[in-house]
């Protein structure tokens, strides 16, 4: 049977129900920073490596108070576009997309599915959805960050035609590149 799966607008009562979605993720391979030089002369460089162990990020993206009090309030604010998706009744996904007025661009905060729910298009469509709402908004372009560590992420932006347009190599800590975990920034020009 093809499981019912449907996409709507988010409402104040899905947000206690968002840690129903297990957005992990596992990968087998990392982007590595490279940096040369220093003073004004410097450049940074992603080269995508295998790790010795997959990375699986388990359940590090679960959605805490603190993170289901950001999304209500970005979604009682009425100027962004917050979706779930929901599958056989349950919450397998969601977007959380909000205006940036002082550049004029959309940020992707939040587009994540459910591990039982991906590789069927779903992302696309959620991207797609975010695109179209954006130009007509007439925002000049959609942005977000990813982590160095989630390649399978890194993968799909890419593959959505997002660019990336920098990292920040102390974004989360002063050791992020020790750690592994840096942020790296993407755009989808509009205009
Ligand atoms: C990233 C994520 C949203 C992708 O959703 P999805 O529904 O599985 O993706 P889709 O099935 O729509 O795939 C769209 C395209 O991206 C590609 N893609 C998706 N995941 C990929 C991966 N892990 N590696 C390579 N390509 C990938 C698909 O091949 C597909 O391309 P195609 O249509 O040309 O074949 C989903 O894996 C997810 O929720 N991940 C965990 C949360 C997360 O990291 N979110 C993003 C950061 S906020």
């Amino acid at each position: 049977m093809v499981p019912d799966i449907r996409i709507r607008p988010m409402t104040e009562q899905d947000i206690p129900r968002l840690a129903a979605i297990r957005p992990g993720f596992v990968s087998p391979t990392t982007l590595v920073v490279e940096k040369d030089g220093d003073g004004l002369a410097v450049g940074w460089r992603l080269a995508e490596r295998p790790l010795p162990e997959p990375y699986d990020k388990g359940d590090g993206y679960d959605f805490d108070q603190a993170e289901r009090r950001h999304i209500l309030a970005r979604l009682r604010k009425g100027d962004g576009l917050h979706l779930v998706v929901e599958a056989e009744g349950t919450l397998a996904g969601m977007l959380d997309v909000a205006p940036e007025e002082w550049n004029n661009t959309a940020w992707i905060w939040n587009l994540m599915l459910d591990t039982s729910v991906r590789g069927q298009g779903l992302g696309r469509e959620l991207f797609r959805r975010t695109v179209t709402w954006a130009r007509r908004q007439g925002f000049r372009a959609v942005v977000l960050e990813t982590q160095t560590n989630n390649v399978p992420a890194c993968k799909f932006y890419a593959r959505m035609g997002c660019q990336i347009e920098g990292i920040r190599e102390a974004y989360y800590s002063n050791d992020d590149m020790a750690r592994g975990e840096v942020a790296i920034f993407w755009i989808y020009r509009l205009v």
